[in-house]
């Protein structure tokens, strides 16, 4: 379960006190998906900010973007601006990928995004489209998520017959179409190349980067722009407020707000407006608007800091802010701001192989590092907690781990045994980062938690594997974190 159920029948969401709404002023508003709602509720009137940027002109509205340092938000946090300008000139036709294919575990914010608002997206689609000239915009939703998929088409049919898709929008020379694409519920079709191959009706499987990046080639070979869904969702507000007003909120190296997913042992799991960089993990984890405490009175024993593939913190990193640029060098990442909290009942050993487990089921199969290596690390992990353990087991796993990610691989002090961080990103053999996404949790648990893998060697415990107990109601625990 993600999140749990609030008054509109969904997941639970807030925002930091004092913190504009720039993407989520519309999550309370029961009609906020209709145009109707878009219209009349939240902290802008829809497809306002549209009518100013046609006015702009293309140039002007991709400086808007570039000078806000409009930062990615679907897991590497690249400008959105600087992204649009590496689309050679003069290479025309050129499209719009929106990502929304959203898998990762515990990252649950674009879904709703989309279920919620899915007309601030259209227009954050056709503000983008406007400003690179694209010809078309493809907007790629995760099979499962039905609801998020029945909105946004019911919104597009709406914004068409509005005259605010197609052909000259609002009576002006811009055309654009948005084709709405369902995936079939592959996690690592949220890697980008992955998704093109998956829109152009191949497998989705990732491409070889370098020697053609999307923006250069990338759907049928041609420049080609992907982007997150609370990217796009961002600019609306931003072309109704401007750059100064978007550069007021967060830092200055991170600008505006984020979106964090909350889940696992927390009281109040949910997804949060934030402003980036301010709000600290124990903020987000303690206060009354976001998670409310630890539950049950329990101590924090780690937390997953950007989602499943992020090298876990622990207590003594509860008052890092919510910042990439600090985060990363601590050792780990904001990734797609899904913050998963864990606390002292939970069996280190078991949720590091429910997430390796994740990985190697969603193994693409490319690359052999990333399908076998992946796939021995379940089979160790499993054996362990089977009471099947060897000696020798933890440096088998580690060294499975290396052969997909040559270390030192990317992991958070350890000021009880003096230990430095080691900053992020991880070395990869592998196409794509998910091979290496799967080692996360290995070096993070073995490093902190050693003694409870030599435990399960040495006394020999028979747990067999998928007999956990079932979460508690309230709680999206980090046993359960499932597939987004
Ligand atoms: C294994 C894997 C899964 C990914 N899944 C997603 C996803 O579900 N949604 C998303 O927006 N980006 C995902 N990404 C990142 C995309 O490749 C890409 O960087 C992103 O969509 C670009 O959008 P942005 O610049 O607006 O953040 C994934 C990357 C990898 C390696
Ligand atoms: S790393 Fe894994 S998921 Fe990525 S391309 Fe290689 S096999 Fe596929």
């Amino acid at each position: 379960m993600n999140g749990i159920v609030n008054s509109l029948g969904g997941t639970n969401t807030s925002v930091a006190p004092g913190t504009p709404r720039i993407v989520s002023s519309r999550f309370d508003e029961p009609q906020g998906h209709t145009l109707e709602g878009y219209r009349s509720t939240g902290s802008y009137r829809g497809y306002e900010g549209l009518r100013a940027v046609l006015d702009m002109g293309p140039d002007e509205a991709g400086e808007m973007v570039k000078e806000a340092t409009l930062l990615g938000r679907g897991g590497a946090g690249f400008p959105a601006g600087v992204k649009w300008g590496f689309c050679p000139p003069g290479v025309w036709p050129r499209y719009i990928v929106v990502n929304g294919d959203e898998s990762e575990p515990g990252t649950y914010k674009d879904r709703v995004l989309m279920e919620r608002d899915p007309h601030q997206l259209i227009e954050g689609c056709l503000i983008a489209a406007y400003a690179i000239g694209a010809a078309q915009v493809f907007l790629y939703v995760r099979g499962e998520m039905a609801h998020a998929q029945e909105r946004v088409a019911a919104a597009l049919n709406e914004a068409y017959e509005a005259n605010l898709v197609g052909r000259n929008i609002l009576g002006t020379d811009f055309s654009v179409d948005i084709v709405l694409t369902w995936g079939a519920g592959a996690y690592i079709v949220g890697e980008e190349t992955a998704l093109i191959e998956s829109l152009e009706g191949h497998r989705g499987m990732p491409r070889l980067k370098p020697p053609f990046f999307p923006a250069a080639k990338g759907l049928y070979m041609r420049p080609t722009v992907v982007n997150n869904v609370e990217t796009l969702s961002n600019l609306p507000w931003m072309a109704n407020h401007g750059v100064s007003e978007y550069r007021a909120i967060g830092t200055e190296n991170s600008p505006g707000t984020r979106l964090i997913a909350l889940s696992g042992h927390v009281n109040s799991p949910g997804v949060f407006e934030v402003p980036q960089g301010t709000t600290t993990f124990r903020d987000l984890f303690e206060s009354p608007e976001f998670g409310g405490g630890i539950r049950d009175g329990h101590e924090l024993k780690m937390f997953i800091p950007g989602g499943a593939s992020a090298p876990w913190f622990f207590a003594e990193h509860v008052d890092l802010p919510l910042e990439a640029k600090v985060v990363g060098p601590e050792g780990s990442m904001l990734g797609s701001g899904a913050v998963v909290v864990m606390d002292e009942t939970t069996d280190a050993v078991r949720a590091c192989l429910r997430i390796v487990r994740f990985f190697a089921r969603e193994s693409c199969g490319k690359c052999t590092p990333c399908r076998e290596g992946t796939t021995w690390e379940e089979q160790i992990l499993t054996r362990l907690l089977e009471g099947h353990g060897r000696p020798g087991d933890l440096e088998l796993l580690l060294d499975v781990a290396d052969n997909i990610s040559p270390g030192p691989y990317p992991v958070a002090s350890d000021p009880q045994n003096s230990l430095e961080a080691v900053p992020y990103p991880p070395r990869q053999t592998t196409i794509c980062p998910l091979g290496p996404s799967s080692v996360a949790p290995i070096t993070s648990a073995i490093r902190r938690f050693r003694s409870e893998f030599t435990d399960k060697i040495t006394r020999r415990p028979s747990i067999p594997v998928g007999s956990e107990t079932p979460a508690p109601a309230t709680a999206a625990t980090a046993g359960e974190v499932g597939h987004g």
